[in-house]
C-alpha cells in the first residue's frame, strides 16, 4: 500500500468497481462515441480497443498517482501512435479521461466520496495537461505527421 494519498483513494475506487463486477467501458465508449460519432469508424476493432485503452487509461492514472517515471514515456508514445487513427484533438483525450472518470464515479456506488473524486480528477488533470506537451512535442517534431527536414 503506498502512502500517496492520492493513489491510496485511487486503489479504493478501483478495488470498489472490481467488487462491484462492473466493466466501465462498455457505457464509457457508448457516451465516448455517441459524442465523437465520426470516429467510430476508425475502431476497426472495438471490442479490443475498448479493453485497451480504459485499461491503460486507468493504469495512467494510477501511475501518474505513484509517481511512476514511465508515465511520460509511454503518453508520448500513444499520442504518436494515435495519429494513426486521425488528427485527434485534445479536447477528445479530454473528454474521453472526463467520461472515464465520471463511469468509474458511478460503478464505486457508495464508496465515491467528494476526496475520491478529487484524487481522480487531479490525475486526470495533470494526464491532459501531458498529452497537451506530447501533442505539441510531435507537432513540432513531426509537423502534420511528417518528420522534419534536418536543418
Ligand atoms: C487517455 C487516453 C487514451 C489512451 C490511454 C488510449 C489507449 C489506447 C490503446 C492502448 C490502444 C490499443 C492500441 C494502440 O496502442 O494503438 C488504443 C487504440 C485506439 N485508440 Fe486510444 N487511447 C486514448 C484516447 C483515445 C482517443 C481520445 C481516441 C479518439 C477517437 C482514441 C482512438 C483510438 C483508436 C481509433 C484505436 C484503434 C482501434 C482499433 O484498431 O480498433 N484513443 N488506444
Amino acid at each position: 500500500m503506498t502512502e500517496r494519498p492520492d493513489a491510496a483513494l485511487i486503489e479504493t475506487t478501483l478495488a470498489a468497481v472490481a467488487n462491484a463486477g462492473i466493466d466501465i467501458r462498455h457505457a464509457l465508449f457508448e457516451r465516448f462515441l455517441s459524442a465523437y460519432p465520426n470516429r467510430h469508424s476508425a475502431f476497426l476493432n472495438l471490442d479490443a480497443a475498448s479493453r485497451r485503452m480504459t485499461d491503460e487509461t486507468l493504469q495512467i492514472l494510477f501511475g501518474l498517482a505513484t509517481d511512476e517515471g514511465w508515465v511520460w514515456p509511454l503518453v508520448a508514445e500513444l499520442v504518436v501512435t494515435h495519429r494513426n487513427y486521425g488528427a485527434l484533438l485534445a479536447d477528445e483525450y479530454d473528454a474521453f479521461i472526463d467520461l472515464t472518470i465520471d463511469e468509474l464515479g458511478r460503478a464505486a456506488g457508495r464508496t465515491w466520496t467528494g476526496a475520491h473524486a478529487a484524487a481522480w480528477l487531479r490525475q486526470g488533470e495533470i494526464l491532459k495537461a501531458m498529452i497537451r506537451r506530447a501533442l505539441a512535442e510531435w507537432e513540432s517534431a513531426m509537423p502534420g505527421g511528417r518528420a522534419a527536414a534536418p536543418a
